[in-house]
């Protein structure tokens, strides 16, 4: 039994109450290519050595960018996942399916808005920065493991999505305006998803086996196997794209410093930072403890 105070009606007033559009948070804007967009918890650039200053905001625009693009990618499956749910008891609490389906909508804007920051990055970087292609590919491996598997991973997700904005964002003052409040936005939804993914684990790891939940833990860490891969191609992109955006050519030793910082990186910010995260922790332990060894060993050695 999970030990949490949430409950749907308690996200579709959250939802109902904070409700807003993408031209709400756009305004009208462009970004402001002179300011950096993330924070460097984030970013990971300050500490390579072999970069200028003007080459370090370079490359933080660049990860704004691909931040941007993987949140859309790994939210691809939630919406097909979410529907799945609501579809489970469509006759039952209303509540439950008015905030289900806000939750689909919620991510259909996400993808929205996401896209459109990348249109208007492309637009005002002036290039085209690379980014990892198969998304749908990844979505169906995603749903093809056990609900419990998919829900993990999005509580995951969700939780780290909360820290990125409270702790390493809100407070800082010098980040691009309008790159600050695409997180702001995506952040007020997700506040209330990651409720709605600990109340749906609760319902399912009912009639759940002891075995079956070890086992989705098994493929969670999985998932995550094949998700740091899909980071470090990530990785060469944006280092062939700070190449075209600053007309210098790395060395190999460069190249491998860029490397390490940015695999770090990328890491905490899409892996670690939500295996740590104490609530994702405490919602793997209350499905089992067995789980907690395995998440925590996982996000040792991706931390090293
Ligand atoms: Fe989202
Ligand atoms: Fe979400």
């Amino acid at each position: 039994m999970l030990a949490n105070n949430y409950s749907y009606q308690d996200c579709l007033n959250h939802s109902v109450k904070n409700a807003w559009t993408i031209d709400d948070c756009f305004k009208g804007r462009d970004f402001d290519f002179t300011k950096r967009f993330l924070p460097d918890r984030i970013a990971g650039v300050e500490g390579i050595s072999c970069l200028e200053a003007d080459e370090k905001l370079k490359l933080n625009q660049i990860r704004g960018n691909s931040y941007c693009h993987i949140f859309a990618f790994v939210e691809e499956y939630i919406v097909p996942m979410v529907l799945d749910h609501a579809r489970r008891d469509v006759y039952g609490d209303e509540t439950r399916l008015r905030f289900l389906l806000r939750f689909a909508e919620d991510e259909t804007k996400h993808q929205a808005m996401l896209k459109r920051a990348m249109t208007q990055f492309e637009t005002g970087f002036g290039q085209s920065c690379g980014v990892i292609p198969g998304r749908e590919d990844v979505a169906e491996i995603v749903l093809g493991k056990s609900p419990l598997t998919a829900l993990l991973l999005t509580s995951m997700i969700e939780w780290f999505t909360q820290l990125h904005y409270v702790e390493h964002v809100r407070d800082e003052d010098n980040l691009d305006p309008l790159f600050h409040d695409l997180l702001r936005y995506h952040w007020i939804d997700e506040a209330q998803h990651a409720k709605a993914d600990s109340l749906l684990i609760e319902e399912i790891t009912a009639a759940m086996s002891e075995e079956e939940k070890q086992a989705a833990i098994g493929e969670l860490l999985e998932l995550g196997m094949a998700i740091d891969g899909l980071l470090a191609q990530q990785v060469d992109m944006d280092i062939a794209a700070l190449e075209a955006s600053t007309g210098r050519t790395f060395s190999d030793g460069e190249k491998a410093e860029i490397r390490e910082h940015q695999q770090r990186s990328y890491r905490w910010t899409f892996i670690v930072s939500g295996l740590e995260h104490p609530r994702f922790v405490e919602t793997v332990g209350d499905v089992t403890n067995a789980g907690l060894a395995k998440i925590a060993g996982a996000a040792t050695a991706l931390s090293s």
